[in-house]
């Protein structure tokens, strides 16, 4: 069902469900004003790590507390009512073991009413992911290019070309085998993308991927034009926010300095009208 029609937010078997009919539509959120511009209209919102980097102005993910997850957890939950809420696990939450992943996981869920979490890494992963879903956490798994591991993937580059390619689809099925309800692709070739589409069981949600995954995710202050310190080759500008707003504040501080606002209309009489 398309989330326009919905009048509850879909859980994680109806995503798992959407795989190949209905396109997948989210976007990462982070405060309750851009969660509530979503409801009804995305599949789901990912509270994304991403957070750091676009609204804590951090270099990398990699300083991302769980403590920052779930404030954004709790305003993003806020502000939705029909669409889903999904939370990422930050670095350092759920590495070191099953156990450690599971207390974390079920202090996200419990703190924030997300209904899934979301967490990188594919084969190694694997019977952690088991371990979650076994104990009542739908998972989202998150392989290619997985920013928590910048340092050991070289940066920011694309993953599983050539013969990484093996590599990568072993991944997607050891996620999928192991009970997540759905797997990130990120920044891998189109190609790749679409045969792991089409040889694993649950959908796919690409991010410099391929259009044809199950569905799509960007962080939403790219595409809005909020973010613009860079700009990844697989983000679509749909909006001009950051310009619009630099333009709001120099208007306003040009008004400031002329002494023109605030206005008559802005302003308050010493009695109310009519006494
Ligand atoms: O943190 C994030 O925003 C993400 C998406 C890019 C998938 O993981």
């Amino acid at each position: 069902m398309s989330a326009t029609a919905r009048k509850t937010a879909p859980l994680p078997d109806d995503i798992r469900a959407m795989k190949g009919s209905t396109p997948i539509v989210s976007l990462t959120a982070y405060t309750t004003p851009m969660a509530r511009m979503m409801d009804g209209v995305c599949d789901f919102a990912l509270v994304g790590d991403s957070v750091g980097m676009v609204l804590h102005g951090m270099p990398s993910t990699l300083g991302v507390t769980m403590e920052m997850m779930i404030m954004h957890g709790q305003a993003v939950a806020r502000g939705l009512t029909k669409t889903m809420l999904v939370i990422d696990m930050p670095f350092g939450s759920y590495e070191e073991s099953p156990e450690q992943a599971f207390r974390n996981a079920a202090r996200l869920m419990r703190e924030t009413g997300a209904v899934a979490v979301k967490l990188e890494g594919g084969a190694h992963m694997a019977d952690t992911i088991g371990f979650l879903v076994k104990r009542g956490v739908p998972v989202m798994a998150h392989i290619g290019l997985t920013p928590q591991s910048i340092n050991t993937l070289g940066g920011y580059k694309v993953q599983g070309r050539d013969d990484q390619a093996e590599a990568l689809k072993a991944d997607a099925r050891a996620v999928a085998e192991a009970g997540a309800f759905s797997v990130v692709l990120e920044k891998v070739p189109a190609k790749l993308a679409d045969d792991i589409t089409a040889e694993i069981a649950i959908p796919t949600i690409g991010i410099g991927a391929s259009a044809g995954c199950d569905g799509q995710i960007l962080v939403v202050d790219d595409m809005l034009g909020l973010f613009t310190a860079f700009k990844p080759k697989f983000v679509k500008r749909y909006g001009s926010l950051g310009e619009d707003g630099e333009a709001a504040i120099r208007a306003y501080a040009d008004e400031v300095r002329a002494r023109s606002f605030p206005a008559p209309e802005h302003t308050f009489a010493d009695k109310a009208p009519g006494k």
